[in-house]
């Protein structure tokens, strides 16, 4: 027996236009905009009213490909050299997640072969599409797989969203949760707020509220005590970007919960597609990490919490080493003890 899942989708592709949840407005609006320049898709990004590596992804393909169809040329060679300039647009929107590079990849290769532009054009169209499409299979895959790994009753920890509004549809890191759900099968799920921009509290509360799974809202400085008194079971989170060694950047904190797995004896999992992995890098120290603006931990909305003139340090990733985590989640399966050669062999194979 399953039960009806019900989530909510963050992007839709309207030809003309992209329908956005805005992610800022939760938990107190569900709104929906509508994105009809590539500038409202920057725009969209950098203000995190999409946010979460492939989301940011899809929406950027889908922003490429909404550019490309206005464009008023005959050659495919004028088209291929505005669509460059658009896709290196859209990839200074946000620096750390790598799916957002590797879906501009994506739609900017599919029109090379084109000959026309006509062709060309329903070729990016359909590209983006296809980028979403794979991404609600591949999240569901990585819920299939993570999902093995929790007992009945588990009490599992993470932070950030990387959820069904950070994807196409189900999540990462909370996939298993989604589909225990589905299933009857009870979990518990102890989500860190995530300062400073609150995705856990304002995204993944709301998210799993959504679709009833059991979820307790903590502050980030409540974890330790709370996997010693609750009896934590394990820790899962998302992943912006992972190099060839395993080393992976996720949402600033991770790389703390890491090392309190690691204090307590419990496992850490990332749960990531492909499309996360970046293995030009060899090890995490290569990953450029986002430093946002100053404003988003003086003030918490419009209320100022901090003096004025303060100085301000605000990453909004870490890097978490391999050594930390106990298995990456993928779509291809399971990587235990993830390294350089584990990896090779799960996502080379998958390849095959
Ligand atoms: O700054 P954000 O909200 O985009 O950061 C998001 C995360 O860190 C997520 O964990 C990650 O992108 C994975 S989303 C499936």
């Amino acid at each position: 027996m399953t039960n009806t899942l019900s989530l909510p989708r963050s992007v839709e592709w309207n030809e003309s236009y992209i329908t956005l949840l805005d992610q800022q407005q939760l938990p107190g609006k569900v709104e929906y905009i509508k994105l009809q320049t590539i500038k409202d898709v920057w725009d969209a990004i950098t203000t995190l009213k999409v946010r979460g590596a492939p989301a940011i992804g899809i929406t950027a393909a889908f922003g490429l490909a909404l550019s490309a169809l206005s464009y008023d040329t005959d050659s495919v060679k004028e088209f291929n050299k505005k669509l460059a300039l658009d896709q290196q647009y859209l990839a200074s929107s946000r620096p750390t997640a790598v799916n957002l590079f590797w879906a501009l990849e994506r739609v900017a290769k599919s029109a090379e072969s084109a000959s026309s532009v006509n062709e060309a054009k329903t070729k990016v169209v359909h590209e983006a599409i296809q980028i979403q499409v794979e991404d609600e299979e591949t999240c569901y895959r990585i819920g299939d797989h993570a999902l093995s790994l929790f007992k009945k009753k588990d009490k599992i920890m993470t932070i950030c969203n990387a959820g069904s509004i950070a994807t196409a549809y189900y999540g990462t890191a909370l996939a298993p949760f989604h589909l225990s759900k589905q299933r009857d099968i009870p979990l518990e799920v102890f989500a860190c707020e995530t300062r400073p921009v609150l995705q856990g509290s304002r995204l993944t509360a709301w998210e799993l509220q959504q679709s009833g799974v059991d979820v307790t809202l903590i502050t980030d400085n409540m974890a330790a005590h709370t996997i010693k008194t609750k009896g934590i079971n394990g820790i899962i989170v998302g992943a912006d970007r992972i190099a060839a060694n395993g080393d992976t950047a996720n949402k600033i904190g991770t790389y703390g919960l890491a090392l309190l797995a690691k204090a307590f004896g419990i496992p850490f999992y990332v749960a990531a597609p492909q499309s996360t992995f970046d293995l030009s890098i060899q090890d995490g120290s290569s990953i450029p990490i986002e430093e946002r603006s100053p404003k988003e931990v003086t003030h918490i909305g419009d209320t100022q919490i901090a003096p004025d003139g303060i100085s301000v340090y605000n990453p909004a990733f870490d890097v978490t080493p391999s050594e930390l985590i106990t298995a990456i989640i993928t779509e291809h399966g399971i990587i235990h003890s993830p390294s350089f050669e584990s990896i090779q062999k799960v996502l080379l194979q998958s390849a095959q």
